[in-house]
């Protein structure tokens, strides 16, 4: 699955190229988990190709707000606001929307490695914790959002998830972090097809050195990490029009761009990059 198509770990031209001619110009965004790690990279990501205004949440206030601070004086054309909050609060989470309105673009990214060790050692408490950041928390943020008055026509809802919903990796520790980002897969393959206006994509932004990596215990690929860089761009050029046709789809930030676009009949005619089993493609259909 990693080789679909050509990868990259570092930025390469054809996406450089993508994201460098500004092409989210006047759009709005709210990315979740932003203070840190793989949101932070996404923020500079979308912050690059010209949004105007990006909301950015996180748990911890200093955290968040000291955030904010580095990306306003880094990317002094667009406004970023800060908001504390749990994801799975449902309260706080609609207060945010009523105060920054519905973006054009949403990006998933607050998750959690809820694993500590072998299923059968786990304190099944806060190993649900975990569980409920990856499934609940993207889950109360897209209804908030789909319930907040005027979502734009065409709003794009990226999910952070991870190669881990669908590697058949032979690991021990890995119980909670891999059932969990499954179920977002889930989740949003199933909502896409109540809101056919709103692009839903789910992504794995690569191996990408962050304290959740660290704490993850994974060692670092064979082939390396991943640049942050490269995996923030490609959440922008993800919300470009440019990539409307991977709707409902999953994807890698590290696949060549190029190659996918390339592939783009494959994908739509043969119903690619969609959750299944093998040897039972289409379900009743
Ligand atoms: N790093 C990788 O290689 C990798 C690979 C595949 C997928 N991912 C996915 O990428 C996402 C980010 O991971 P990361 O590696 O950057 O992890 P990280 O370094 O631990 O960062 C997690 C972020 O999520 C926020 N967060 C956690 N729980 C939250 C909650 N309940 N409510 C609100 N915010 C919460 C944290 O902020 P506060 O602590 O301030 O709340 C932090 O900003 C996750 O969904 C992860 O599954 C990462």
């Amino acid at each position: 699955m990693a080789h679909f198509v050509k990868t990259h770990k570092q930025p390469y031209d054809g996406l450089t190229k993508a994201v460098s001619g500004r092409p989210l110009v006047g759009k709005s965004a709210l990315i979740t988990g932003a203070g840190r790690g793989v949101g932070e990279h996404i923020t500079k990501g979308i912050a690059s190709a010209g949004a105007a205004k990006i909301a950015i949440l996180g748990r911890d206030k200093v955290r968040i707000e000291a955030a904010r601070d580095r990306f306003a004086a880094r990317y002094p054309e667009t406004k970023f606001v800060a908001f504390a909050a749990d994801v799975t609060d449902e309260n706080a989470v609609a207060a945010i929307f009523d105060a920054f309105g519905a973006p054009d673009i949403v990006i998933n990214n607050a998750g959690q490695f809820p694993d500590d060790g072998p299923f059968i050692q786990q304190d099944l408490k806060p190993w649900w914790a975990g569980w409920e950041t990856n499934v609940l928390g993207p889950a109360v943020v897209t209804q908030k959002f789909l319930q907040t008055k005027a979502v734009p026509k065409g709003a794009v809802l990226l999910t952070v998830s991870s190669m881990a919903a669908h590697m058949r990796f032979p690991l021990t520790g890995w119980a909670g972090y891999n059932s969990s980002k499954l179920a977002q897969v889930r989740l949003f393959e199933n909502i896409r097809i109540e809101h056919p206006d709103i692009r839903f994509v789910n992504v794995h932004p690569g191996n990408v050195d962050s304290d959740g990596f660290t704490r993850s215990g994974a060692s670092a690929p064979p082939d390396g990490m991943t640049n942050g860089e490269l995996a923030g761009d490609f959440f922008a050029w993800l919300a470009t029009d440019d990539a409307a046709f991977l709707n409902g789809r999953f994807v890698w930030a590290e696949w060549d761009i190029e190659e996918l676009k390339g592939r783009r009949k494959d994908i739509e005619d043969g119903d690619l990059l969609l959750t299944t089993i093998d040897g039972f493609s289409k379900g009743f259909f």
